[in-house]
């Protein structure tokens, strides 16, 4: 029987504590309305010292199942897509398996940085076609603070920290015609690009995480033309157009380059999910965060076109097409 993916419930957990602009004067030389016109970010939400990537994770998965109204042993497989993970091995995704009881499947970490959530969407989803996994618990979670240079002005007042999860089912896929679900994915990568964003370290060469590095404006440049041109791909492929589309939902990095995509795109921003302005940029956890806002919020409505759009170090950026 061939199968395809639904999206059927959607969590999200951000920390308790908040870091705003105004807090950041106290620890670099910056101003509020310099991150606010730059960024659009207004706030960050700061995991505690003892709250690890796999603690919110598993908080935005338990959301989603209560959500859903499944419990943790019906799911199958989960997919973490992170840059933060609690430790080099095991794998968060192992982790959140064995926190909510889920039995024994397939659980593993993505790496492709912001567009982590595409590429960990696209394979849970291909996995499903396959007819391998059932119900696929997708997740974005990081602990962007941890990798920041809290004396780098250029880079440690854009991240933040939190975590989105949506739950993928498999459905037969000869039973509708305009059915929901995953439509399509479209991932890319060139590491010939990897100097434009990248940390100082790392486990095979410092044995330390380091700290994130960027070009920011040749970011911003290459931002906007590939994540226009991983939109334009969808809709290429399923024969729409811009107009055709509900809801795009971008990675949250910034909210220039957001509406420099959706102006390339000629959406209007009154079709496009922001909320980068409450929690900055939180990578991998940008997009499921967004979209469950979205979603809590009943902006996003059952039978809905939504595309999500991702664009991160490697480079790697993506997209996919989702009828809610
Ligand atoms: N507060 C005050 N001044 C600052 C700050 C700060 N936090 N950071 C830099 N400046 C200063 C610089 O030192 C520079 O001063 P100078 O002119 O005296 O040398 C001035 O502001 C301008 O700096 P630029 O780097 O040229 O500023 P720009 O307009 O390019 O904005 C920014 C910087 C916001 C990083 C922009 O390039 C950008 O948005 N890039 C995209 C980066 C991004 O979102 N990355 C996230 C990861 S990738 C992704 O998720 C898509």
């Amino acid at each position: 029987m061939p199968f395809h993916s639904t999206i059927i419930s959607s969590g999200s957990y951000l920390p308790e504590k908040i870091l705003t602009n105004n807090d950041l004067t106290k620890i670099v030389d910056t101003s509020d309305e310099w991150i606010f016109q730059r960024s659009g970010i207004k706030q960050r939400h700061i995991a505690a010292d003892n709250q690890s990537t796999s603690d919110m994770a598993v908080k935005a998965a338990q959301k989603a199942l209560e959500s859903a109204g499944i419990s943790a042993n019906e799911i199958d497989g989960i997919i973490v897509a992170t840059t933060t993970p609690d430790q080099t091995f095991p794998s968060v995704a192992v982790k959140v398996q064995a926190e909510l009881g889920v039995p024994v499947g397939i659980a593993f970490d993505i790496q492709a940085v912001c567009t982590g959530f595409v590429y960990a969407l696209a394979t849970a989803d291909n996995f499903i076609k396959a007819g391998q996994l059932k119900r696929v618990l997708v997740i974005g979670a990081e602990k962007m603070s941890s990798v920041l240079d809290w004396s780098d002005r250029t880079t440690c007042v854009l991240f933040g920290d939190g975590a989105g999860a949506v739950i993928l089912e498999a459905n037969d896929s000869s039973d509708t015609n305009d059915r929901a679900g995953v439509l399509s994915t479209h991932l890319y990568a060139d590491g010939n690009m990897r100097d434009l964003l990248y940390t100082s370290g790392g486990v095979s060469t410092t044995g330390d995480s380091g700290h994130i590095i960027m070009q920011g404006r040749e970011v911003f440049k290459n931002a906007v033309n590939l994540m226009a041109a991983a939109v334009n791909a969808a809709l290429d492929e399923n024969n729409l157009t811009a107009d055709d589309i509900d809801w795009l939902v971008p990675h949250q990095a910034n909210l220039r380059i957001i509406e420099s995509t959706a102006k390339k795109l000629s959406m209007p921003m009154e079709r496009v999910v922001v909320t980068v302005q409450n929690h900055g940029n939180t990578s991998a956890a940008s997009i499921p965060l967004a979209f469950d806002e979205a979603m809590q919020a009943g902006k996003i409505k059952k039978g809905e076109l939504v595309l999500f759009e991702a664009l991160g170090g490697g480079l790697t950026w993506g997209s996919a097409l989702v009828r809610v």
